[in-house]
Order: structure tokens, then sequence, then C-alpha cells
């Protein structure tokens, strides 16, 4: 196969949802079509359970797990496809965001019974925001849900897209007889019997043809073709320029648990969406078609074991062909750097691989040379862009509470935030340092973390902070003024650039008013 074919036939892609909507059913029947895995309930170990909050110990435990599910791949008609798993747990979102950097399109699921949910709603804003391509799955059909008109409608409400239905169903809940496939133009009549793997597919394309209602009966047949004649009159028909450049959304109807509606989805995904786009970075945008390798880390996952602190870093390909064994340039720290065992993933395997490409997502084994965002690459010094850091929920101080250790707290915290765990503030006033997180979660993961991996102990102090701001001025004598004022609020983040941490909504308001030429952006980024 050449290089470019490599290319052509590489999909890779998230799924986003609110927890519960069935993003790990249908990632899991995917793969069983891929015939990636041979059983149902293979890929459940690798979602953090709501009821787990509270058990830290099994967090770590599926933290260790998920390495392994972080990416699955697998081959069906000939394309590869890499699915790039996004924690659903909303104390871990900053890890989608930062998934989302490395993903060529998504699939968005929702609930067909709740509708568009609130961690639905932030994700596919950040899709929207990039244009990336989306699919959206509309799931559970088998249950009794709202009126498939009404979730389009929400769907472009509350999230901003713009839809057009390449299936439909036909009826729903105990009525739910199965769905028209609009793109294939064919009825999938369904059975309930989730044990079926393959439904009944009937080839339809004259929808005035009696022999509907032989098929799903005379009610059911009326109020199809009603349904289908309003779809046409107010959806656009499906354009797969508008698709790829993020204009138009298609929608597919089915049941993850039941198999069903899952096949077109695919089916459909490996014709549409994109194999591996071009990437901004900051010099320059670059081909995936370029002889030469490039390629940034947008995910750090620690060891799970304690003794070595060795961590993988996984790398998503742009450009050119990664080879084991090659040297390449580490451009943050202008250092030659050769992998001898990178790893490739195969639905929940991983294993050393010699070669990969534009698409593809290669593990290496770090001992803490990267930080996510970092760019590999052949020589040539490209940053690629886009792996913001978003304002953080959370806020506390941390204090060292083992004086002895403070040179191994200091590197923990270092290596953890460099992994993305959280972020870190120092103050400008007096040097404290504060974690910002997305999660309370988090607190505990990095006291855990530091005191198993780095032998050092921390505590905790609240600091009623409301939102972190980085800031943007002009060097005039109004930033001047407002540093002078707020000085007590500002600090410094990892990178060195200056953040406002505004107490309340209230106060961050005023801070605009009285500063107008002091940008306060919620991002560290300026286009996210
Ligand atoms: P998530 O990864 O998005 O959090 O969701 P997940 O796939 O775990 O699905 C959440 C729950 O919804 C699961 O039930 C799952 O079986 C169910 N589910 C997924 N797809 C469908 C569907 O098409 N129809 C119906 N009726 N249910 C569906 P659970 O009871 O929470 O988990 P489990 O005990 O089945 O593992």
């Amino acid at each position: 196969m050449t290089f470019e074919q490599e290319i052509e036939r590489r999909r890779t892609f998230g799924i986003i949802s609110h927890p519960d909507a069935g993003k790990t059913t249908l990632t899991e029947k995917l793969l069983l079509f891929g015939g990636a895995i041979q059983e149902a309930g293979a890929v459940k170990s690798n979602k953090i359970k709501k009821s787990a909050t509270s058990d830290f110990m099994e967090i770590e435990r599926q933290r260790g797990i998920s390495v392994a599910t972080s990416v699955l791949a697998f081959i069906y008609k000939d394309k590869k496809i890499n699915i790039l798993d996004t924690p659903g747990h909303k104390d871990f979102a900053e890890d989608t965001f930062r998934t989302l950097t490395a993903v060529d399109s998504v699939i968005v699921v929702i609930d067909v019974a709740k509708g568009v949910e609130e961690q639905t709603e932030k994700l596919v804003e950040v899709c929207r925001m990039r244009n990336i391509p989306m699919i959206v799955f509309i799931n559970k059909l088998d249950r009794e849900g709202k009126d498939a008109f009404d979730l389009l409608d929400e769907v472009e409400q509350k999230l901003g897209l713009s839809v057009t239905p390449l299936s439909f169903p036909i009826g729903m809940g105990f009525d739910f007889k199965g769905i028209y496939n609009i793109f294939e133009k064919n009825i999938n009549l369904f059975s309930g019997n989730s044990k079926q793997n393959i439904e009944e597919t009937i080839a339809f394309d004259d929808l005035s043809n009696p022999e509907l209602e032989n098929i799903i009966g005379e009610k059911a047949a009326n109020e199809l073709r009603d349904n289908l004649e309003l779809v046409e009159g107010v959806y656009p028909p499906f354009n797969k320029e508008s698709y790829l450049e993020g204009s138009q959304q298609p929608v597919f109807f089915g049941s993850a648990l039941n198999n069903f509606g899952v096949r077109e989805l695919l089916d459909c995904f490996i014709q549409i969406a994109p194999a591996p786009r071009p990437k901004k970075a900051e010099e320059r945008l670059v081909q995936p078609n370029e002889k030469d390798f490039s390629g940034f880390v947008f995910k750090i996952h620690a060891n799970m074991d304690p003794k070595h602190r060795d961590r993988l870093a996984f790398v998503k390909i742009v450009s050119g062909k990664f080879e084991r064994n090659k040297p390449y340039l580490h451009v943050r720290n202008n250092k030659n750097l050769k992998f001898s065992s990178p790893n490739a993933f195969f639905a929940e395997k991983k294993e050393i691989v010699d070669e990969s490409f534009p698409g593809d997502i290669v593990g290496l084994h770090d001992t803490g040379n990267f930080k996510i965002g970092d760019t590999l690459t052949n020589g040539e010094i490209l940053n690629y862009k886009g792996i913001p850091s978003f304002s953080p929920e959370h806020f506390r101080y941390i204090n060292n509470a083992d004086p002895m250790k403070a040179k191994q707290l200091y590197k923990g915290i270092d290596q953890l935030m460099d992994e993305g765990v959280a972020q870190l503030f120092t103050l400008e006033l007096n040097g404290r340092k504060v974690i910002g997180t997305v999660g309370a979660l988090q607190y505990e993961v990095i006291q855990y973390r530091l005191e198993h991996e780095y032998g050092a102990k921390c505590t905790y102090e609240n600091l009623p902070v409301h939102k972190a701001c980085w800031v943007e001025a002009e060097n005039n004598e109004e930033f001047n003024e407002f540093k002078r004022v707020k000085q007590k609020f500002l600090a410094k983040d990892k990178a060195g650039q200056l953040v406002f941490l505004a107490d309340s909504a209230f106060s961050l308001q005023m801070t605009q008013q009285k500063y107008p030429s002091v940008r306060l952006r919620f991002t560290s980024e300026k286009d996210v």
C-alpha cells in the first residue's frame, strides 16, 4: 500500500456524550463490527462509573485500564479506524477537550429520552469552534423518548448545529418497529432481540409502494410517509462538503444496546468522515502527506507501577511516517530523542510497532521529557497550536506537609502538571502555589499520586476564586494601574503567562468595566 493510501484509509475520531447516553455501549458495538473483540462487555471497564467517585482506589484501577483503552483501533472494510477515548466523567473534562485536538471528526451520542444534556453542550461547543465534522447518533430508541422532530429542534437550538437526518425512526419505545435509512434507502426492522447481532434489512427506495403496509402495518406506513415528507420539506439534503467543513451535521437514530442502527452509522461514517486533515502549526499549515514526520502530544498517562515513574505520552501523527529507533526533534527542548518501543493500539491491546502513519496514535515511553502540547518532528521547528488550558473550576493552595521532602513535592507537582492533571498558579504577591482543577476529584488524585509516586505529602487550603482569566494587554498606563490595584489577585501560570484570579463574577465584571483595554480570556489561547 502506498503512503497516500495508508493516509486515505485512516479515520481517527472521538465519541462524545453526556455520561450514560451510551458512549461505551456504542464503542463496544463498533468494535464488534470490526471483529476486534469477540464479546460484549469487553470495553465496559474503560469508564469511570459514577458510583466510583468516592472510591479512590477504584478510580486508580480504572485509570490503569484506561491506558489500554485510550485508543481503540480496528479495521473495518479496509479502513483503519482509531477511536480516541474521551472520559465521560465531568471531573476529567479537560482531558476530553485535549483529546478533541487529536480527532479528525466526532460522533455525538444523545439519549432519546434525556435529549441534549449539559456535558454534551460543552463538548459540542468546542467541536463547533474548531469546525470538527460531527455526526449525531440518537440512542435508546427502544425506550420511550422525545418526539424525533422535537429532538432535532432541540439539537439545533441547544447545540447550535444545522442537522439533516440520514435515518428516521419508525415508532418508538414499545412501538419501535425500526428505522428508515435515508442514506441507503432501505428499511431496518427491529426484532427487539439483543442477542441477534444483525437486524433484518429490506431495500426500499419507493415509499409509495403499498408493500410498505405489509412490512410495517398501515398506521406506521402512513406515519413514516408523512414524517419523511416533512423531513424533506424542512431539512436540507445531506451535503458532504458542508459536513466536512462543520456547517451541517447528519443525524442517525438507533439503539446501541440492541446493536440497532449501528452498522448503518458505521457504513456511512467510513464513507463520509474525513481522513487525517492538515493541521495548523504556529509556523505554517502542515499536510498529512508531507514526507517528513511531525506529531504532537495530546495526552500523558502515568504508569500504574509506582516503582518506576514511567509515563506514556500519546502522540498524534500529523504528517509523514513515524519510525521506530529513528531520532526525532523534541522542539521545545531542542533535543533529539529516539524511541525503541513505540506502542500502537489495537482493540484493547497495545503492541510495539515499527512504523505508523498520519492519523495514528503512538504511545511513547517517557521519563519526564514531555508535556502536553509538545511537538516532535524530523528536524523542522514546528509548534502545533490548539491545546489550550481552560479556567479551572476549583482552586486550593497547596502546602508542603513534610519539610524534608520539599524537593520531591515540587518535582511531583511539576510532572503532574505536565501531564495535565491540573493547573498550577504561582501568586505574584507571595509566591504561594495554587492548584486549579476542573473537578474536586483531582485533589484526591494529586495527593495520592504525590505520596505514592514521589514520596511527598501535601495539604490543601481553600481559596475563594471564581475564575482564572488569562490577561492580555498593551503595556500602557491602564495596564500598570490594573497590575497595581489587582496585585493580590495576580498569578503566573506554569508557562509564565499572567493570570487574574477573580474572586467573584461581580468583581470580574467590574474589573472588565474599569480596565477596558485589559483583555481577560477564559482560555490560555486565543483561538480555542
Ligand atoms: P456512557 O458510556 O455514555 O456513560 O454510557 P453506557 O454505554 O455505559 O450506557 C449507559 C446505560 O445505558 C447502560 O446501562 C447501558 O446498558 C444503557 N444503554 C446504552 N444503549 C442503550 C440502548 O440503546 N437502549 C437501552 N435501553 N439502554 C441502553 P446501565 O444499566 O447503566 O449499565 P449496565 O448495567 O447495562 O452496564
